[in-house]
């Protein structure tokens, strides 16, 4: 294009392009959840909420504030989550493990996980979210036990992403206790030995009703899983950030979703075998 009708063009696209900014429409840059390819989202996100101690320190503050401060990232996720239409997210809370963690900082975790669910459970309903605990609820201080409960109850009905806290869970007592359940329905009578196979075992653990996790996220920079859904976790992608889980937002959980469509799943299979699969679908 040259000439005048350059000019025009130009003068049209300034003035186009200043409206949307005008009316704070969508910005012409793709932001990264423009990237989202919204066919190929997990239907299940797991995430390991690592570095609240550490950002706290950082600042010069107690450990128990940055618990607090990580209070507004699980808003802050979930939200996304939601807004996405991603099915299941699990956020592992307290581990078997964390009770061996000084008395005041388990106290204040309990406290602030009693405070936190009565304080979100009506935004939890008005947003169709239905809340979930994995994990040994009786080790949990009655009241927390109790404010658990009812949220669960309360939100039973919901229909949309389904938050699950892992609260006093470890895989390892979640494995031993399956096994247990098993050898005990072996031992009735009610299950022949023969009967236990992957997809059966999967009835015996907390996680019965869900779909494994496609994506696990850690935050701040540690690459472990530390005894969290090891059963379900032996095809997901594993994604790690150094970001600390207080500073971990919205974008965070874009990049890593964005990561996470980079990634071959081949689930044992060749990666010529995946690709004329998807071939035959498409
Ligand atoms: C790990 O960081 C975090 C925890 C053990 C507790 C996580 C709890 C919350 C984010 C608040 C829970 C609230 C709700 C509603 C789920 P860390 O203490 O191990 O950090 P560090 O590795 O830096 O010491």
């Amino acid at each position: 294009m040259q000439g005048k009708p350059y000019i025009y063009f130009c003068i049209f696209a300034h003035f186009y392009l200043n409206r949307f900014d005008t009316y704070n429409l969508p910005q012409i840059h793709m932001s990264l959840k423009d990237k989202l390819d919204l066919q190929r989202l997990p239907r299940h996100i797991a995430i390991i909420m690592d570095g609240n101690g550490r950002w706290a320190k950082e600042r010069g503050q107690d450990r128990l504030f940055g618990h607090h401060e990580g209070v507004e990232s699980v808003r802050n996720i979930t939200e996304a989550c939601a807004e996405l239409g991603i099915e299941y997210l699990t956020l592992y809370a307290f581990s078997t493990e964390n009770w061996d963690r000084p008395v005041y900082e388990v106290n204040g975790i309990m406290e602030l996980l009693v405070n936190t669910i009565r304080n979100e459970v009506a935004t939890l309903s008005k947003n169709n979210i239905r809340l979930h605990v994995i994990g040994d609820m009786n080790m949990l201080p009655g009241q927390c036990k109790t404010e658990m409960e009812e949220a669960m109850a309360l939100t039973s009905q919901n229909t949309g992403l389904n938050l699950v806290m892992a609260l006093s869970y470890s895989a390892r007592w979640e494995i031993v206790n399956a096994a247990k359940n098993i050898a005990q329905d072996v031992k009735d009578g009610k299950l022949e030995p023969e009967a236990v196979t992957p997809e059966m075992w999967q009835k015996y653990l907390c996680t019965t009703t869900q779909p494994d996790p496609e994506l696990m996220i850690r935050t701040s920079g540690e690459c472990r899983i530390s005894n969290f859904l090891l059963y379900q976790l032996a095809y997901a992608e594993l994604y790690f950030t150094d970001t600390r889980w207080p500073d971990f937002r919205k974008e965070h959980l874009y990049e890593a979703i964005l990561n996470y469509q980079t990634r071959e799943r081949r689930f044992g299979k060749t990666s010529d075998q995946i690709q004329q699969n998807e071939e035959i679908i498409s």
